[in-house]
């Protein structure tokens, strides 16, 4: 973790910040995130992510903690301050502090903003990717608005330590036999006629800003795009497999449950979505 946080109008040392222990995140996880990476000290896809942001608040009824122009400025800040290059940058907006009772409180509460930054290895992350990724699956047992970015992310860290424990980096969660995404990350297959496949946007899973990107570079590439869900076997049988995040930009996957995807390598496609979505961001 980078030094500097910003928490709720002040910027401090992270050892130094404090959220308040009736702050309804912490309570009820009654909030929503973002994470932004950032490359050569420019966001990227910043306004599908604050897009993204603005729409999880309106799901949940959060105010706003501040303007887009305002909450930018403190972005570009908080970069500026921890003397950060390529980062993940991580937002949190809360429904604020209130004596702990599950109602919403009085409307006139202040949501809680908190912002945090640090570096990320873009080399590391390139490296990882050259050589790909191993996943495991597991249940999908999320609440049913898992489109919404909420900080509730109780099934998605039992099934990452669960990956972690197999020694894979991901876990791919299935509900009724279909993969819906990973626990951190969307997931894709490219199946044997070349075409990518991926679950359809909807209260199923998180539209992944990274994942848009990803369908704009497979249609500048005229790769075929099927956006409908897909086994686990199906993924297994698939030519490639990979997954993408803000965290791991296109990761391409060579085993899931221990079975090799295609040559045990990572796919062409994937290699070329990911080199086609870093050139987009840049340009952006
Ligand atoms: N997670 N699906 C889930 C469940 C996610 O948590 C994420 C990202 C994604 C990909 O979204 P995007 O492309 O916009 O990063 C899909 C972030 C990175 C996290 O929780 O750390």
């Amino acid at each position: 973790m980078a030094g500097i946080v910003y928490v709720n109008g002040q910027y401090l040392r992270s050892r130094d910040a404090r959220v308040h222990i009736e702050d309804r995140g912490y309570q009820f996880a009654d909030g929503i995130y973002e994470v932004c990476l950032v490359i050569d000290g420019r966001y990227w896809d910043a306004d599908g992510h604050l897009d993204r942001m603005d729409r999880s608040l309106r799901e949940l009824q959060i105010s706003p903690p501040m303007s887009r122009t305002a909450l930018g400025a403190v972005m570009a800040e908080l970069l500026t301050r921890n003397r950060l290059k390529n980062a993940l940058v991580y937002i949190q907006i809360t429904r604020g502090v209130a004596p702990r009772n599950h109602p919403f409180p009085a409307p006139e509460t202040p949501p809680a903003l908190v912002m945090t930054a640090r570096r990320f290895d873009l080399d590391a992350s390139d490296e990882r990717a050259r050589r790909g990724v191993a996943v495991i699956t597991q249940p999908d047992i999320r609440w049913g608005r898992v489109d919404i970015k909420s900080v509730s992310l109780l099934p998605n860290v039992l099934a990452k330590q669960a990956a972690f424990e197999a020694g894979a980096v991901e876990a791919l969660l299935v509900k009724n036999g279909k993969i819906t995404e990973g626990s951190s990350s969307n997931a894709w297959i490219v199946n044997q006629s070349g075409a990518i496949v991926t679950h359809p946007k909807g209260q199923e899973i998180l539209g992944g800003i990274t994942r848009e990107t990803a369908i704009a570079c497979a249609r500048d590439l005229q790769i075929k795009i099927e956006e409908r869900p897909f086994s686990v076997e199906e993924a297994i049988q698939a030519k490639e497999a990979f997954i993408t995040a803000a965290t791991v930009l296109v990761m391409p996957v060579i085993a899931i449950d221990g079975r090799q995807i295609g040559d045990g390598v990572p796919g062409p496609i994937a290699i070329r979505l990911r080199e086609a979505y870093k050139d987009r961001a840049r340009l952006a």
